[in-house]
């Protein structure tokens, strides 16, 4: 089983997985899975992910394998001929770290070049394909669905209503920051029956199938999703998450990017606009860009969560690494094993390989 898009998995099965996070909180016992190993594979930078499965690894008895740099450079298309700066293919850098660990973490960021390529995940669908154990999306350039379990079990700690209104607006940021963050999070608001709007500027729309699936889910479970640039929309919500995307209309072009938003700094989350949401909190998956995102006012208020949300992504992440264990087939012996091992071979209490080296 693996863990790449939260929506992915029916209402029923996250609503688990979120109790279980709340439960484990709140002092239950974590399960220990002693002997199994967790790996862990960073292209790209991280705070938050690394600690939190750090932690969670050593919670559940798990080793740890946690590469974030130095590896080869990977190359993902099928039959390329490997003659410039990719020196290993996804294929075997996937069975390999699939041959040491039972359950292995990728986090593989869009890179701003070709966005046809860049959005279909090569590089974590290549890991998924090939490892043979269960891959976890640690962020794509799609989705970041150990971010939104967690913002999904914040909403539920935080008693925000089923059906209450969640507003995921547009920031203005000096970077085209990917869409994995805004998506899974417009889909685990709409899965969870809320009434979604999405504020954003003229051209800075998500994936339209990540919107259409996000009406769906919404239509299932009692929601909704509006579009809107309607700033005003504020008002009323029980939640204001608020994010930074890039524009997909000028995709890996930095110059037509930063065009399109020279205009929009004033798209901020400041106190005014706050306060005619008295009853909502204040949301940001962080690392955040203070009085750029966000006012000092606002997210140092009573109303921000955004620290509770970072340590929700603990608890979140061991209630999937207990499911995700409990259920995986343990790893697959070496083809070889059978005629390795030798019922005349000496045991190893019997003789020692070094002892009998000159
Ligand atoms: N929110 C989040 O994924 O944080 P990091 O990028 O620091 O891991």
């Amino acid at each position: 089983m693996n863990f790449y898009d939260l929506s992915e998995l029916p209402l029923d099965a996250v609503d688990r997985l979120a109790s279980r996070a709340i439960a484990l909180k709140s002092g239950a016992p974590a399960r220990r899975f002693d002997g199994r190993a967790l790996g862990l594979l960073f292209f790209d930078p991280s705070l938050r992910t690394q600690s939190s499965f750090q932690r969670a690894a050593g919670m559940l008895g798990l080793d740890l394998v946690h590469l974030t740099g130095g590896v080869w450079g990977i190359e993902t298309e099928p039959g390329a001929v490997m003659d410039q700066d990719k020196a290993e293919h996804v294929k075997e850098a996937a069975r390999v770290l699939g041959r040491y660990v039972d359950v292995l973490g990728v986090r593989a960021f869009a890179k701003g070049g070709n966005k046809e390529k860049d959005l279909a995940d090569p590089l974590l669908r290549g890991f998924m394909e090939h490892a043979g154990v269960p891959v976890l999306n640690l962020e794509s350039a799609r989705f970041h669905p150990c971010q939104a379990l967690a913002d999904r079990v914040t909403l539920d700690e935080s008693e925000t209503p089923k059906h209450g209104k969640f507003v995921l607006t547009w920031a203005w940021h000096p970077k085209a920051l990917p869409v994995a963050v805004p998506q899974s999070t417009l889909l685990m608001a709409a899965q969870r029956g809320m009434e979604v709007v999405v504020l954003r500027p003229e051209g800075y729309d998500l994936q339209q199938d990540v919107t259409a699936r996000a009406e769906a889910l919404a239509k299932e479970s009692g929601g909704s999703v509006t579009v809107t640039s309607d700033r005003s929309r504020v008002a009323g919500a029980h939640a204001v998450y608020a994010k930074s995307w890039g524009s997909l209309l000028d995709y890996g072009d930095a110059a037509a990017e930063a065009a399109r938003r020279a205009d929009l700094r004033d798209w901020r989350v400041e106190a005014k606009t706050f306060a005619t949401a008295p009853e909502a909190w204040f949301m940001h998956c962080l690392p955040v860009r203070r009085n750029v995102v966000v006012t000092d006012e606002v997210i140092d208020s009573e109303r921000s969560i955004v620290i509770e949300q970072a340590e929700n992504r603990l608890w979140a992440q061991l209630s999937v690494l207990e499911s995700v264990l409990a259920t995986a087939a343990p790893r697959r012996a070496s083809r070889f094993t059978k005629r390795v091992v030798r019922t005349d071979a000496p045991s190893p209490e019997s003789s020692s390989v070094l002892e009998a080296s000159p």
